[in-house]
């Protein structure tokens, strides 16, 4: 870790420590002390009752004022709050900043998760009319969090964190990692992270350059990473958005990187945008980026914006949203590309050492159940389980329903009652997939009470409906392939 700096010495992260530890500034000491009310207030940037509740500035108070609530406090109370670590030494590391006749906050320093801290730079909303710096070092956000819950969190001997920014990502490998490695393009980011790393007492090997090539030649088990991957001409305005690779291209770049980093069986997993091309299917665009990887892909497209929404997200992000030049100059190569939308998931890649490749590029846009990342883990089980099977395989193994699988009907009705338009199966739980069936894979479903072998099943169904046997076999083998891979159906175990 010594090879990059820190925002403080060694000494004085310690002595930030000791001063934050013993304050109780942590998720739950704040909790405790401001009580649900103030605490939820805090959650939608309304800080009065926090304010009301801190009115009496012991170190803890003072700390949630400066760093949580924003406000500018006597140097005293700010000195006595951070003791042992000097004003001097606070000032100099960025912590804090001169404000009127006080101090504020100068970074923001979150108390996260159980008894974590995170470093980052302040949001734009904070400081508004200051430009943001083109280093900028990201808090802990929405993709953040995406990302946090979406990492497959089995134990793992290496990890690494690709654009690791503030190290939130790698403080939660760190939890299954034995090792963990870090890397950034941005000097200042790797600052913040070994800041990060050095406050929470963890110890992660921290490299500079560009993407992958710090670490080229080197596998790892687990590789996460939240990139730049805001779509637009290549021109890189702020580090933590833009990748100065032209459109999508960094997805392409990540999954073209991905079999030389992962170990036999290893897992790599990245958020990532692409555009939707006028006359092209977006989900065929993406699955090209895994075309001779010899990876399992499953990629989920979370949500879809459309140019104009998505610009003036990315211009609000920095700032920026008041510049109609700059709105002007993206759109501009949007219509320029036939960009008609842009969407955002989540990419899992798996090197499974399989001649024949699992690539399923797929909306998810239901809110899912959490964790996310088990439901990834579960679903590259369940590939797993379908390839050593083979299609026989699946005919000869037993089934059971999800649990609590439901079955929701539309109906019209007519002369002669109710005449059923649509049968949907929908998942209670988990990824929550519903699913357009036709009567048959309804029986088929209803009767997967764990006992009979779908063949046997399909034997019933086939002399009921006087049909041939191996026919339905053939026509019922993929769906309910399509159904195990989904987690709609479960073999049940012998
Ligand atoms: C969106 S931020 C993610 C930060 C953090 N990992 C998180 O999840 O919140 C992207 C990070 O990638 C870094 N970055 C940008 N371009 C990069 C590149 N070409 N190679 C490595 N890191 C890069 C940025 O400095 C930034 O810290």
């Amino acid at each position: 870790m010594d090879e990059h700096d820190m925002l403080l010495s060694p000494a004085g992260v310690e002595a930030l420590r000791t001063a934050l530890s013993r304050a109780a500034y942590t998720s739950n000491g704040i909790a405790d002390r401001l009580g649900p009310q103030a605490t939820g207030g805090i959650a939608r940037n309304d800080f009065r009752a926090a304010l009301r509740a801190t009115a009496d500035r012991d170190p803890l108070a003072t700390l949630i004022r400066v760093f949580i609530c924003d406000q500018t406090e006597p140097e005293a109370a700010v000195a006595a709050a951070l003791a042992p670590l000097t004003v001097a030494e606070a000032l100099a590391g960025g912590l804090v900043e001169r404000h009127g006749d006080g101090l504020r906050a100068g970074v923001d320093l979150e108390p996260y998760a159980d008894d974590w801290w995170v470093l980052a730079d302040l949001p734009v909303s904070s400081r508004p009319g200051r430009p943001l710096h083109s280093e900028h070092v990201l808090g802990i956000g929405g993709a953040t969090q995406t990302l946090i819950g979406a990492a497959v969190r089995r134990p793992v001997e290496t990890a690494l964190d690709l654009g690791t920014g503030s190290g939130v990502q790698a403080l939660h490998l760190a939890t299954h990692a034995r090792r963990v490695t870090a890397t950034d393009v941005s000097e200042r980011a790797l600052r913040f992270a070994a800041t990060t790393a050095a406050l929470n007492g963890q110890d992660w090997e921290l490299l500079r350059g560009d993407l992958v090539a710090p670490v080229a030649g080197r596998r790892f088990d687990l590789v996460v990473s939240n990139p730049p991957f805001v779509v637009g001409p290549g021109t890189t305005t702020h580090v933590y958005r833009d990748s100065g690779r032209v459109g999508d291209a960094i997805g392409a770049e990540l999954a073209a990187a991905a079999p030389g980093l992962l170990t036999e069986g290893g897992t790599m997993q990245y958020l990532a945008n692409w555009v939707h091309v006028t006359g092209e299917d977006w989900g065929e665009r993406v699955a090209g980026w895994f075309a001779g990887t010899g990876l399992d892909a499953w990629v989920v497209q979370r949500e879809v914006a459309d140019p104009m929404a998505y610009v003036n997200l990315w211009l609000t992000d920095v700032g920026e949203a008041a510049d109609p030049h700059r709105a002007a100059a993206w759109l501009d190569w949007f219509d320029a590309h036939k960009v008609e939308a842009v969407g955002f998931g989540i990419v899992s890649l798996r090197r499974g050492g399989h001649a024949d490749p699992v690539v399923r590029v797929e909306d998810l846009r239901q809110r899912v159940e959490p964790p996310m990342g088990e439901r990834i883990a579960a679903w590259f089980d369940r590939q797993d389980w379908l390839r050593a099977r083979g299609a026989d395989g699946v005919l000869d193994a037993r089934y059971r329903a999800a649990e609590g699988l439901q079955l929701r009907q539309e109906a019209t009705m007519g002369d002669e009652g109710w005449a059923v338009d649509r049968q949907v199966l929908a998942m209670p739980h988990g990824l929550r997939w519903t699913e357009e069936i036709d009567p048959l894979v309804l029986a088929l479903v209803g009767g997967a009470d764990g006992r009979l072998p779908l063949r046997d099943q399909l034997a019933l169904l086939a002399a009921a409906h006087d049909v041939a046997p191996e026919e339905l076999a053939e026509a019922a083998g993929p769906i309910v392939a399509h159904l195990v891979e989904r987690g709609i159906v479960e073999p049940v175990s012998d």
